[in-house]
């Protein structure tokens, strides 16, 4: 994928900076059983996505222009959590024929265990069976427990372990997959 390290205009640092504070205002909020709908990521969607992707996995190397990128690239597709202008997650899936890799999912923390990650999961499971494909994989850091819990609960099994896969801190993956049967 391109990475854009170019200076940015004035109004770019501006747009930036209010993600940035959409994404603070969705950290400090505790709005026990808040309504979202899941929604294909848009355009405007995506510096907030790059915030919470910030926030959850720091260091990462994913820039905005990746996930501005993305919405070019039909065989991409992410899914946002939307609560009016605020994003509180997403999700990514990335087909290659009859087949996918979940790339990412995340959720803001002050979001977790609402059940926000099931319904993006049962997005990108949708748009699977909808595209008739045969199978998703996806790798695992071996210590996130309620990542492999959602996917267990969601029909993925770990089929193999990539030794020392993640760095900072360096970790095994668990390779994890889901099939699919149509009639
Ligand atoms: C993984 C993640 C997306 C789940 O989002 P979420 O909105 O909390 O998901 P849900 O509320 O639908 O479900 C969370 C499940 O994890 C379970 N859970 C939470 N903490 C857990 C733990 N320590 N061990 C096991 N299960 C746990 C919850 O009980 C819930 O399961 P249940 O519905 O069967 O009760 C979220 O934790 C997250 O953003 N994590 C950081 C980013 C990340 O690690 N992404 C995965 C990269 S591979």
């Amino acid at each position: 994928m391109q990475r854009n390290i170019n200076a940015e205009s004035s109004e770019g640092k501006a747009a930036k900076n209010k993600c940035r504070e959409k994404a603070k205002e969705g950290c400090g909020t505790d709005m026990k059983g808040a309504e979202s709908v899941i929604d294909a990521m848009k355009p405007e969607d995506c510096c907030q996505v790059y915030e919470i992707e910030k926030i959850c996995f720091p260091g990462t190397s994913w820039t905005l222009e990746d996930f501005q990128a993305s919405l070019n690239v039909p065989e991409q597709y992410y899914a946002v959590a939307r609560q009016g202008a605020l994003i509180l997650g997403f999700a990514a899936l990335y087909m290659m024929a009859d087949t996918a890799d979940l790339v990412n999912i995340a959720v803001l923390p002050a979001y977790r265990g609402r059940g926000i990650g099931g319904r993006l999961m049962e997005a990108l499971l949708r748009k699977a069976t909808d595209a008739r494909l045969c199978e998703i994989t996806l790798e695992v850091r071996v210590s996130n427990k309620p990542a492999i819990h959602l996917y267990e609960r969601f029909g993925f099994s770990q089929i193999a372990i990539r030794r020392k896969y993640y760095k900072s801190p360096v970790e095994d993956a668990g390779i994890m997959q889901r099939h699919f049967v149509y009639a």
